[in-house]
């Protein structure tokens, strides 16, 4: 059964396409392939689409994750958990979540969401209003990801957003994804961060979505069924 999460946010540009394959790169290279076979899939269920706008431009040979547009066809979402042939299967939200057979699909197949909110007081209301009015209702875990933080504008913004993520009690990953141009042109350009050229600044901006993969779990192949019997008996001792 394939671990789903999905990025929500009803603000739209708060990246939540930029976190989601960005991580989904991270995954799939880390897991490789299994029978010629990714095993991660990144589903966008955005109308307008962007992540299929931007996947259109990668190199699909290069590109370390499947991709499944689908905005019309809640009885395809509901179906997430059951593809066997993927370990992780990642999905992109729109901002205007207005069609609401697809939002509770979306979220009756999901594990776990991420609520990626900027480091900027405008983004706190709808995040809010995502968390109290969607997520919890429902009693989905999430977690919120602070993203999009610019270093080189202090730690002011940062530490407000996390102490107002705290301060309501909302689970908050430690992981910051910060804010690299390279992100902002690879989706123009057609890359993943597994694409970046080698440099320092490419090594520094991937390095967040690593850390994010840790920190989700995300990683490792399942033990072969034989190992994992001889684990449990030796765990057992
Ligand atoms: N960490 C980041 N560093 C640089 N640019 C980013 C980052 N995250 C998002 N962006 C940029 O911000 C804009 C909105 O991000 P996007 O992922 O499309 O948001 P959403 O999917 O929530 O609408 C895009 O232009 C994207 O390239
Ligand atoms: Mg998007």
């Amino acid at each position: 059964m394939a671990r789903v999460i999905a990025f929500v946010n009803q603000k739209g540009g708060v990246g939540k396409t930029t976190n989601t394959v960005n991580l989904a790169a991270i995954a799939g290279q880390a897991l490789g392939t299994r029978d010629g076979q990714s095993q991660v899939l990144v589903v966008s269920t955005d109308p307008q689409a962007s992540a299929v706008w931007w996947s259109d431009r990668v190199d699909e040979d290069q590109l370390p994750f499947d991709f499944h547009q689908c905005d019309d066809r809640p009885e395809d979402l509901a179906r997430l958990k059951q593809l066997e042939q993927y370990q992780y299967v990642l999905v992109d939200t729109p901002g205007n979540i207005e069609d609401e057979k697809i939002l509770s699909a979306t979220l009756d197949s999901t594990d776990e969401v991420v609520v990626p909110v900027p480091p900027e007081a405008m983004a706190f209301t709808p995040a809010k209003r995502t968390i109290e009015k969607v997520l919890e209702p429902r009693g989905i875990p999430y977690r919120v990801l602070i993203t999009d933080w610019d270093p080189r504008d202090g730690t002011v913004d940062l530490e407000q957003t996390q102490e107002y993520v705290d301060s309501n009690d909302w689970p908050r990953l430690l992981t910051v994804v910060r804010h690299y141009k390279i992100h902002t042109r690879a989706a123009a350009e057609g890359q993943v961060c597994t694409q970046y050229p080698r440099g320092r600044i490419a090594l520094e901006a991937r390095e967040d979505f690593f850390r994010l993969a840790v920190e989700l779990g995300i990683g490792g192949r399942p033990l072969p069924k034989q190992a994992r019997k001889t684990s449990a008996v030796k765990g057992s001792i």
